[in-house]
């Protein structure tokens, strides 16, 4: 048993729909997504009603690398709170200069400034300032269906229209191109670029590596042009793809580049932007040091922890076994498309950040269940419900990482009763575009909840 009861739980839920977000609620409930953490431990979390452990591979899109509740990195957020609280931020002090020394260490090439920021949005949002400030130009280039978070810049930077269609109008300026379409971006990017933005692996557009020769040619026309490349690496950094930060496989150096989630281990919020010493950048930035401000990112706890967790990751070589598993994951996925090619479309990944491509979108919450049934907490993308990601952490071992794979084939398999049902639904006119809307979806989907609740609790599911 967990440390709640199944009455308990509702009431969470009731209070957090009052108080916080009552659509939150529905959408969660609707997706087979509404668990309560309990204990947190390596790959796991328990659930809080059943107390059954579930693998967790979502880790907060690829925040928790050096798992949940590692003991090295909650030392160190202990003896921060012992010893230090979050600092006055624009003095200079000990535990931010000890990780800006140690992130530059790690940097490839020239990546030798830090500015830190409060959280992943704020830090794009200092990339894009960075960039306007210092070419004195207006135009940013992001990606169809790119993700960089909710602050002003970074929604504005959003490939999805989703997320910015009520708040126009936003930052003026940006252009969005198909993600790994050098000919798209050789037509757009001119002496107006400030900026071109992406992630090296789109994580919320449904896992998209860019491909090497995309990333080079960028480089070049960002070169050509007098244009700052800047690579979002929020999820993507500090091992999750199989290097230490993902822009390694291609050996493109961007001129700024975005860090968050893991940063901190997940334990204190911290951020943070790397830029080239270059002229052009450390010149603005010399000329404007408090052209970006933040009281909560780079807090001397944040850093301190932040250090620990890096260093863990580094000696662990936490990215290589990122690669491992992530290749155990990709070929045991890629045998169950081949034997189920009606339930999955496509693998693919990079790393530790795999991504499944369902044949259909309304697929994600159904899959989301049978997982979570089977003790596997997945998420779907946010701007592509048909794939769910597999982000575990990366610590995970040989043993872990099968019985991740077993639990995907046997969710898999139960898609055998309920996907013909969907299916044949699927063929009346109008009910398939009814399954892939979201709206719809959560209507639907909350709407068999209630039945299923009573048919057979989660909690009792094995
Ligand atoms: C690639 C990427 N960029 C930016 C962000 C925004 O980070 P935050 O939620 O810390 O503002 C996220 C968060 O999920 C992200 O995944």
């Amino acid at each position: 048993m967990g440390n709640m009861t199944q009455a308990d739980k509702q009431e969470v839920e009731e209070l957090f729909g009052r108080h916080i977000n009552r659509s939150q609620i529905r959408y969660l409930k609707a997706g087979h997504l509404d668990v309560l953490e309990a204990n947190r431990h390596g790959v796991y979390f328990s659930d809080a009603v059943s107390g059954k452990p579930m693998f967790d591979c979502f880790t907060s899109a690829g925040s928790f690398n050096v798992s949940r509740h590692n003991p090295v990195v909650m030392q160190a957020l202990e003896e921060a709170i012992a010893n230090l609280d979050m600092g006055t931020h624009d003095l200079p002090s000990a535990p931010k200069i000890a990780l800006a020394k140690r992130l530059v260490e790690l940097a490839p090439d020239d990546l030798n400034g830090v500015l830190f920021a409060a959280g992943g949005g704020d830090a794009i949002d200092c990339a894009i300032k960075l960039a306007r400030g210092a070419t004195g130009r207006g135009e940013v280039i992001s990606t169809v269906k790119a993700y960089h978070g909710h602050t002003g810049f970074a929604l504005s930077a959003n490939g999805k229209e989703y997320y910015r269609r009520y708040f126009e109008p936003l930052m003026p300026g940006f252009t969005f191109l198909p993600f790994n379409d050098l000919e798209a971006a050789r037509r757009s990017i001119s002496r107006d670029t400030a900026a071109v933005i992406l992630e090296p692996v789109q994580g919320e557009a449904g896992i998209f590596a860019a491909d090497d020769a995309y990333l080079r040619g960028l480089r070049r026309l960002c070169d050509e042009n007098g244009a700052l490349l800047i690579f979002d690496e929020i999820q993507t950094a500090f091992g999750r793809t199989g290097r230490l930060f993902a822009c390694q496989h291609s050996g493109v150096t961007p001129d700024i580049m975005t860090v968050a989630k893991s940063l901190s281990g997940a334990l204190y919020p911290n951020a943070a932007v790397l830029y080239r010493h270059i002229a052009r950048l450390t010149d603005f930035i010399d000329a404007n040091p408090e052209f970006h401000e933040t009281y909560s990112g780079g807090s001397d706890i944040a850093c301190h922890v932040s250090l620990r967790a890096i260093e863990y990751i580094v000696e662990n070589r936490l990215w290589e076994n990122a690669e491992r598993m992530g290749a155990r994951l990709c070929s045991a996925l890629t045998d169950l498309m081949k034997q189920q090619p009606k339930v999955i479309k496509a693998v693919r990944g990079l790393g530790l950040m795999v991504g499944i491509e369902y044949q259909h979108e309304f697929m994600g919450p159904m899959m989301a269940d049978a997982l979570a049934r089977h003790g596997v907490f997945a998420v779907y993308s946010g701007n592509a419900p048909q794939v769910m990601r597999f982000m575990a952490p990366l610590t995970i071992t040989v043993e872990e990482m099968d019985a991740v794979i077993a639990a995907i084939r046997a969710a898999v398999r139960d898609m055998r009763t309920l996907l013909p049902i969907a299916r044949a639904a699927a063929r009346i006119p109008g009910v398939l575009s009814l399954l892939n809307n979201e709206k719809a979806q959560i209507a639907l989907f909350g709407f068999l909840r209630r039945f299923e609740r009573e048919e057979h609790p989660r909690g009792d599911t094995p």
